[in-house]
């Protein structure tokens, strides 16, 4: 299959084609009725044997997803974050062109082939068949899917929404949840227009309050940032909204403990997971808030334009749906109520549930130390160059997977431009501000090498 004018890794590796409609649509998303067209499935059973045996075994797998599955669920242990071999063949699941540096996850993740290919089989099944009883399936499945997320994060699943992104999911909350004029509401200038901007434009119509806590760069300790969300609350505090992982300059919050702080004085916690949903292993219910959103085209590699809301379930009676249409009734159960949004895409929700069984199978505590490992990686080099400001701090408690720096003499468009046009290298940047920058995000389909090459550039740019 070619998804674009280049030869990808995806061409050129293997051609699945869908053989039919789905075999049976409650189990797992290898159940599906694949054909491949290459000899690997058939070495798959040969090389299994000998993968378990030892690591250096990945060499010989073949690109396959299914074989891939397979040997992953046959490994005795998970692989160490910096086994290169082991996770260059991770990276082969994806059909990011060879010549390119994607260091952007904080912005949008390539997708997984098994999840381009559920993708489309169920677009392609949708439109062949658009009968209602055809897409009955489709509530199952959504249901299926609910069950999965809920599991990963350590919550019911009736207490998610399936959203369409971060910033809808933030803002089902802000436009939800009651308030008056006189109450306030406490966010950081670090977090994104979401979680800011939409606090301000409801409050300029209704009269209440908004507070904005400056954020330092590099963050000075876990408990700078506690205590200045703490000394931010007044008596008239109603909601505390701040972010998981600043996508400015990464700095990791303590949430559990901002949490903790708003549940005795009774506020609203909402957190934005945009940075942390599948980047980093989140247990919602250890947190505590009261509202977490994110984006499957983040970190967790699934389909564009799908998300979640979270919101714990003694905190769903007091939240407004913000959109109703057909199929809303007062007696829906839990969250589900803020996501009647009309007709939905039902292939692109059950691709994310293969996006689900990718990080499952490969494992988020896995995915969380190899994303780790990279960005502390790039980190401790990028402080060792001469004329660069890491502006991410280094400590593993006060950040994720997000890598910002700055080149003191030149110009952050003039170093990002370069580091596209010269070397390929695919980020985001801050222009001007306390977070001006170069933003690196790198995650499980990038290479040490990778790393090691980005920082070349940021040194030579730098000499
Ligand atoms: C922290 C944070 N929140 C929210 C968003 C918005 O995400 P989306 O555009 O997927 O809604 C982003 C996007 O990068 C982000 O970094």
């Amino acid at each position: 299959m070619m998804l674009s004018g280049t030869s990808t890794r995806y061409a050129a590796t293997e051609r699945i084609s869908f053989t039919g409609p789905p075999k049976r649509l409650i189990g797992g998303f290898d159940q599906f009725n694949y054909r491949s067209t290459t000899k690997y499935n058939r070495q798959m059973d040969t090389s299994r044997r000998s993968f378990c045996l030892s690591i250096p075994a990945f060499v010989a797998l073949p690109a396959s997803w299914t074989a891939f599955a397979s040997a992953l669920r046959a490994a005795p242990s998970a692989p160490d974050a910096n086994n290169e071999t082991y996770w260059a063949l991770v990276k082969r699941q994806f059909p990011l062109e060879d010549n390119l540096i994607y260091l952007n996850a904080a912005n949008v993740c390539p997708a997984s082939r098994p999840v381009l290919d559920r993708h489309s089989e169920f677009m392609r099944d949708f439109q062949a068949n658009p009968s209602f009883q055809n897409r009955l399936k489709y509530e199952t499945l959504r249901e299926r899917l609910r069950e999965k997320m809920g599991a990963m994060l350590r919550v019911s699943a009736d207490e998610l929404a399936i959203t369409r992104n971060t910033s809808e999911g933030t803002n089902i909350v802000v436009k939800g949840v009651d308030l008056k004029p006189g109450d306030e509401v406490l966010i950081t200038d670090h977090n994104h227009p979401s979680n800011n901007d939409s606090w301000k434009v409801r409050a300029q119509r209704e009269g209440f309050a908004v507070k904005v806590l400056p954020v330092r760069v590099p963050a000075a300790s876990r408990d700078e940032l506690i205590s200045q969300v703490e000394k931010g609350i007044t008596p008239r505090t109603k909601v505390i909204a701040i972010t998981h992982v600043t996508s400015t300059t990464g700095i990791l919050y303590p949430a559990r403990e901002i949490a903790g702080i708003a549940r005795q004085r009774g506020i609203w916690m909402h957190l934005d997971g945009a940075q942390t949903f599948a980047s980093l292993d989140v247990n919602l219910k250890d947190i505590g808030c009261d509202s977490y959103s994110a984006s499957a085209h983040k970190w967790l590699m699934g389909p564009l334009e799908a998300g979640i809301l979270y919101v714990r379930s003694e905190r769903i009676p007091q939240i407004w749906p913000s959109i109703v249409t057909a199929g809303w009734t007062d007696h829906l159960k839990g969250a589900r109520k803020l996501e009647v949004y009309g007709q939905r895409d039902d292939p692109r929700i059950v691709a994310l549930e293969a996006a689900i069984d990718f990080v499952s199978l490969i494992g988020i505590r896995t995915m969380e130390a190899r994303g780790r490992f990279l960005a502390t990686h790039m980190k401790q080099q990028i402080s060792e160059i001469g004329g660069v400001k890491l502006k991410t701090n280094l400590e593993p408690e006060l950040s994720g997977g997000v890598v910002k720096c700055d080149i003191n003499r030149v110009p952050t468009k003039q170093a990002y431009d370069s580091l596209w046009n010269q070397h390929r290298i695919s980020i985001a940047m801050t222009a001007s501000g306390d977070s001006q920058g170069l933003r690196f995000s790198p995650h499980i389909y990038n290479s040490r090498e990778e790393i090691d090459r980005a920082v070349a550039a940021i040194k030579s740019l730098a000499s």
